[in-house]
């Protein structure tokens, strides 16, 4: 089990400073929170934001589940959607607050990654600290790491070491990996870490501060769940969906996402390039980005929750189309 400070939401104070543009914010749109997980980020926006309605989204039932329970007192100003945040404007449709729900949609925020629940939770393959079926999936759907590792030519595998999770061995672990699964697939977590440390030698001696199998762990999961390319979906989608003044807000947690989200930003920011002048057409010009650099959590918070210990959170502003 997890304790209380694992489920602690990251950056809290700095996502409802940039979401809620006055405090206490009177307004009566309607947020998105696009990752709900265990609902700490809604509840605070919730008790911020007295006359304002949420939908969370969620893809993973149990997140859901727990969340239902932590924000019952809210009542009808919550409503949730089981779905990727990819899916946001249909998830917004099927709610029926979006479009003829009549309500301006002035916020939309996801904080990326694994929740406590799902890392904590043995069964669910995130995690190489308990040996479990190397399932990684945050929803239902679309295959499991180990359907991945079973199946992938060796050269996909090792593109996805290194590309998502910067290993540099990748080669040496993917070749590992086939050599592995002639033999016997490899099906849970801990048969996955064994061939990771066999592959690399060194007998499990952490790399800085991270083990050895953290890499290929990490990549696994971006690949399983499609991370990046629900990323660049949904930044697209949310953008789209907000009414003018209205805030986006993402936390990430590793450079890839960080990435995305920093050049989608500044591109819409920026604005299309006009193909006769080659500058950038200032009417275009879809958002205002409000931080500079990237919000990090200070000392106070890294200590009281590791966990936060990479997030970096960027936020943007829709610009009215024609100012
Ligand atoms: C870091 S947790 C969110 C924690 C939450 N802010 C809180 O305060 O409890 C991330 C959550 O996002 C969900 N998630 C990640 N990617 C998703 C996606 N593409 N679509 C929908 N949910 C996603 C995960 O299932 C997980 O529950």
């Amino acid at each position: 089990m997890s304790s209380d400070a694992d489920h602690v939401p990251v950056l809290v104070e700095e996502t409802l400073r940039y979401l809620l543009p006055e405090r206490p914010f009177r307004g009566a749109g309607l947020f998105v929170d696009a990752t709900l997980g265990l609902g700490g980020h809604a509840e605070a926006l919730l008790e911020a934001a007295p006359a304002a309605r949420l939908l969370g989204i969620d893809r993973d039932p149990d997140a859901l589940a727990q969340s239902r329970d932590r924000l019952a007192r809210f009542g009808e100003r919550v409503r949730f959607a089981e779905g990727s945040f990819s899916e946001v404007a249909d998830l917004l449709e099927r709610s029926g607050w979006a479009g003829g729900g009549g309500l301006q949609i002035v916020g939309i925020y996801a904080d990326l990654g694994v929740s406590s629940l799902q890392l904590d939770t043995a069964g669910r393959g995130f995690s190489f600290r308990f040996d479990a079926p190397l399932d990684m999936r945050m929803g239902r759907r679309g295959p499991t790491a180990a359907e991945i590792v079973n199946s992938y030519p060796e050269a996909d595998l090792a593109r996805i070491f290194r590309e998502y999770g910067e290993e540099r061995q990748a080669r040496r672990i993917a070749r590992a990996l086939v050599a592995a699964r002639e033999e016997r697939p490899v099906e849970t977590t801990g048969a996955l870490r064994r061939v990771i440390l066999d592959a690399k030698g060194g007998g499990g001696r952490r790399e800085g501060r991270v083990d050895p199998a953290t890499r290929v762990f990490q990549a696994l999961r971006i690949e399983v769940n499609r991370e990046l390319a629900e990323l660049e979906r949904f930044l697209e989608e949310a953008i789209r969906l907000l009414d003018t003044d209205g805030r986006l807000v993402v936390i990430s947690y590793h450079s890839l996402e960080d990435r995305i989200v920093k050049n989608t930003l500044r591109n819409l920011a920026r604005g299309e390039i006009d193909q006769v002048t080659g500058r950038p057409r200032a009417e275009s010009r879809v958002i205002e980005v409000l931080t500079k650099k990237p919000v990090t959590p200070g000392p106070d918070e890294v200590a009281r929750n590791p966990r936060s210990r990479s997030a970096k959170l960027r936020a943007a502003r829709r610009r009215a189309l024609d100012s």
